[in-house]
């Protein structure tokens, strides 16, 4: 392993004990992985707080609880500052930063959550509570390292800053964050970002919706290490589009980039996307497929409604107001919860706005850092029909809960919470 003279410098322990356990975990991880360097990050989210999971180790003590399922340690370390060159912040957590009774959360799982999150931060973790941190601010730039805990911000920082990272997971995102390093290997590598198969979009590209079924079926199309692009056929995307796309790509992939021609940095043609692959296979997304996919996320067969989970990726403010035009001035049904979901600023721009006032004069309640998926399913006990705007969502818990999961837009599950059912 090449290391610089920095890096040697903390392996030694001359940064501390918690920078030489992270580094020495991050070049484990090398050597798995085959890597023969490293590379500075800049940026990176974390999965910290607290969640559900973390109470198998029956105790409290914030070290012993990072050290084992953090560091992957048996030792317990003492908290301290994390890589002041890499700027962190947290991904969404176990709970909602300020209330836990209305979504029917544990009080003493919000409190530890708190809790958590207040000793990272003082160790150099910012609270963001954000699953979109593009929306604001975290941009890893062109070439730039990251890592992340989330899988569509894999593929929306590769794809759309061209920014180098990979879908490395909870335990090696914390890491990178506290040493500062990662593995240099596959995406950090310019040479293996290159497209490899080709897709060509034969199906509506107009809406939010059209670009969370067009990634959700690329994925089912995507062969194993797959890297798309996107070649034509699709009417131009914005970042709203985007962040549903990448959401939907990743959940019935593991894809970790996405050429679009014209519109992502290394893609300027389709030719430059491709690099020196050659014969590349082409896909067709069709409206059959698009149709298809509807189906098998929705219940066909309609009924009452009792909550509406809106914003998987979480909301952008453009998309707390497009919700506020939509209701224009109705209520929701008494009998239908709806949730809103963004991180903690997009929140507080949002009630700067007065979004939030006019969102809970109709009865919808927003709030922040997590979803019902991150949250654990505790949230919807007894829940017997839910809809989702997120393909995301609908897919993964529609095998998971007891209940009737219906998905459409944004627009159709408003109307469907004001009308009280699904499909009339
Ligand atoms: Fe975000 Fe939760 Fe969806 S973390 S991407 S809202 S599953």
């Amino acid at each position: 392993m090449k290391l610089t003279n920095e890096e040697q410098r903390m392996l030694n322990g001359e940064m501390g004990a918690f920078k030489q356990k992270a580094l020495e975990k991050i070049i484990d991880y090398a050597n798995v992985l085959g890597a023969d360097e490293l590379c500075e990050v800049k940026k990176s989210t974390v999965y910290f707080g607290a969640h559900p999971y973390l109470d198998v180790l029956g105790t409290e003590d914030y070290d012993e609880i990072f050290s084992t399922m953090m560091l992957c340690s048996d030792t317990v370390y003492e908290l301290e500052d994390f890589s002041h060159d890499c700027f962190s912040q947290t991904c969404a957590a176990g709970c909602d930063f300020y209330k836990y009774k209305s979504l029917n959360m544990d009080e003493n799982l919000f409190n530890r959550n708190r809790s958590y999150l207040s000793d990272t931060s003082k160790k150099g973790v910012s609270v963001a509570g954000s699953c979109t941190p593009y929306l604001t601010g975290w941009i890893p730039l062109s070439g730039e390292h990251f890592t992340t805990t989330e899988s569509s911000n894999v593929i929306m920082a590769n794809s759309i800053f061209g920014a180098y990272g990979n879908a490395d997971g909870l335990e090696a995102s914390a890491w990178s964050a506290i040493c500062g390093r990662t593995p240099k290997w596959g995406l950090h590598v310019k040479e293996n970002r290159y497209a490899n198969c080709i897709f060509e979009i034969d199906c509506p590209s107009e809406t939010e919706k059209d670009w969370d079924i067009i990634g959700y079926v690329m994925g089912k199309k995507l062969p194993p290490q797959g890297q798309p692009v996107i070649s034509r056929g699709f009417k131009q995307p914005d970042i709203v589009k985007l962040k549903q796309c990448f959401a939907s790509l990743a959940t019935t992939s593991g894809c970790e980039i996405c050429h679009i021609v014209g519109i992502t940095p290394e893609a300027p043609d389709l030719e430059t996307a491709l690099g020196n692959n050659t014969n590349c296979e082409v896909y067709k997304i069709t409206e059959e497929d698009y149709n298809e996919a509807i189906e098998f996320l929705s219940n066909k067969e309609g009924g009452s409604l009792e909550l509406v989970s809106l914003g998987c990726p979480h909301y952008s403010l453009e998309e707390i107001r497009d919700t506020v035009e939509i209701l224009n001035g109705r209520k929701i049904d008494k009998n239908v919860s709806v949730w809103l979901w963004t991180d903690i600023s997009t929140q507080a721009m949002s009630d700067a706005s007065g979004y939030t006032e006019i969102l809970q004069d109709a009865g919808i309640e927003i709030f922040n850092s997590s979803c019902p998926m991150v949250m654990g399913r505790g949230c919807l006990d007894g829940i017997k029909s839910i809809a989702f705007d997120g393909a995301k969502q609908a897919h993964y818990l529609q095998s998971e809960i007891d209940a009737k999961v219906f998905y459409g837009s944004r627009k159709e599950c408003l109307e469907a919470a004001i009308n009280g059912r699904w499909g009339e």
